[in-house]
């Protein structure tokens, strides 16, 4: 006798007790499967695109699908039928794969926000309809939240997407969610035509060489010992004697360039599918943090005088590290530049507190805050991310080769990028010495 002929011992199959549990279950791990590979796909948008405000609206956008995304997980949980793990079927990632092609960014960014984001809401939607209002109340409370911010999402991009024009490869992303009949299975399957090409099985993704900035002007690095040369003067950062209003001005500038840590973070989502969803969540808030440290500058220089067009953008960080692998990018990040910062930061901060500038007072102190933050999720995820590339070294050993490494990837791909403005025309030492009316 085979197994599946055994009677159930009531006579009924047992999965028939719980089906309508079940069924709900397996809608929310849809929406939690859609939403993680959102945050893995999404982020290859951020250092693609060249609008600074865009770059911090995705990094938004990333956390708040990966809230969605856990507070799915984490209700799923409480469901029967949820199931184990954190895996993505393939379908879905095929589909986001190839969102994820499209070369143009802008169009790109369209593929997501016309396409991808409006199924989602509609999968959400749905949702809510199938539900049972009073049996599922907990998961209609989310439901609904996530459908306000959703919404939101799509009222956020919208400038950012008048003007792009519709292409063939956005139809074609349509078409394959039609394919789909949505993620919740919910409308007629539309076959795809025999003609149908996955463009992501022609061409993979990989990562540019460089990151976009747009209208700005570039640099290698915005650090240096010269005064003429670059907007940060490391030695006055240290000294006594640097007037506090020279020093704001700089650590501003430092913190404005945290935009280079937005845009190689953002590169480790995509390289690691296969990642535990709670790594990603964390490198989510991880990028969020940086993209609003860096929007501390953007917001603050203009206040006090500089104009952001005579501000170059250090590009080196990315240049170099865009070279190197996925744990070493994390390792350089977490274990050497945040946790090396920290001696510097606290000297500067006491020095920006004798403007009794409140404002700056308080995003310098959330700013180190944050870090402390980083630096604990680089002792939590990097052993996890060096697993995930068949790294066995012990962490200080694979640490310590990593910073040997980064110095030699330094020479071969750092120091590339000529400035884009004279030193007439660029903000450097000397110019901020002028700007916060510091005579010498
Ligand atoms: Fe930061
Ligand atoms: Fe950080």
């Amino acid at each position: 006798m085979s197994s599946s002929a055994i009677p159930q011992t009531d006579g009924k199959p047992t999965a028939g007790r719980m089906a309508a549990v079940k069924e709900m279950a397996a809608f929310q791990r849809i929406l939690f499967e859609v939403e993680r590979e959102f945050v893995r796909t999404a982020t290859t948008l951020i250092y693609r695109v060249g609008d600074i405000e865009l770059k911090y609206l995705l990094c938004q956008h990333v956390w708040e699908s990966a809230g969605h995304a856990r507070f799915l997980k984490e209700r799923g949980r409480e469901m029967s039928g949820f199931g184990k793990g954190d895996s993505v079927r393939e379908a879905f990632r095929e589909l986001f794969e190839e969102a994820v092609v499209c070369e143009d960014p802008d169009k790109a960014v369209a593929e997501f926000y016309r396409v991808i984001k409006p199924a989602i809401l509609a999968a959400y939607k749905e949702y809510i309809q199938l539900t049972h209002h009073l049996a599922d109340w907990p998961s209609k409370n989310l439901v609904e939240d996530f459908i306000h911010e959703e919404m939101r999402h799509a009222e956020e991009m919208e400038p950012y997407l008048k003007g792009v024009e519709s292409t063939e490869s956005e139809s074609a992303l349509k078409a394959a969610v039609a394919a789909l009949g949505g993620f919740l299975g919910q409308d007629p399957k539309i076959p795809l035509p025999g003609s149908f090409t996955w463009q992501h099985r022609v061409r993979g993704f990989k990562h540019p060489e460089t990151c976009n900035r747009g209208k700005y002007p570039v640099c290698s690095s915005v650090f240096s010992e010269d005064p003429g040369e670059t907007p940060i003067v490391r030695q006055w950062l240290e000294d006594p004697k640097t007037d506090a209003r020279v020093i704001r001005l700089m650590v501003y500038v430092w913190l404005m360039m945290e935009l280079d840590a937005v845009d190689y973070l953002a590169t480790l989502f995509h390289d690691t599918p296969d990642a535990p969803f709670d790594l990603h969540y964390d490198l989510a808030r991880h990028l969020w943090d940086e993209s609003r440290h860096s929007a501390f500058g953007f917001r603050q220089l203009p206040k006090l005088g500089v104009d952001l067009n005579t501000l170059e953008h250090s590009l080196d960080l990315y240049n170099i590290l865009v070279q190197m692998t996925p744990p070493e990018r994390y390792a350089m990040m977490t274990m050497e530049f945040e946790a090396g910062s920290f001696p510097t930061k606290a000297k500067v901060m006491d020095r920006v507190r004798e403007l009794n500038d409140f404002e700056a007072d308080t995003l310098l102190a959330f700013d180190r805050n944050d870090e402390q933050n980083h630096v604990r999720y680089g002792h939590r995820w990097l052993p996890e991310i060096m697993k995930l590339f068949g790294e066995e070294r012990p962490v200080e050993e694979f640490v310590d080769a990593t910073r040997e490494r980064f110095e030699v990837m330094a020479k071969e791909f750092g120091g590339k990028v000529s400035h884009s403005l004279s030193a007439d025309q660029r903000l450097t030492g000397n110019k901020i010495l002028k700007i916060a009316g510091v005579t010498q």
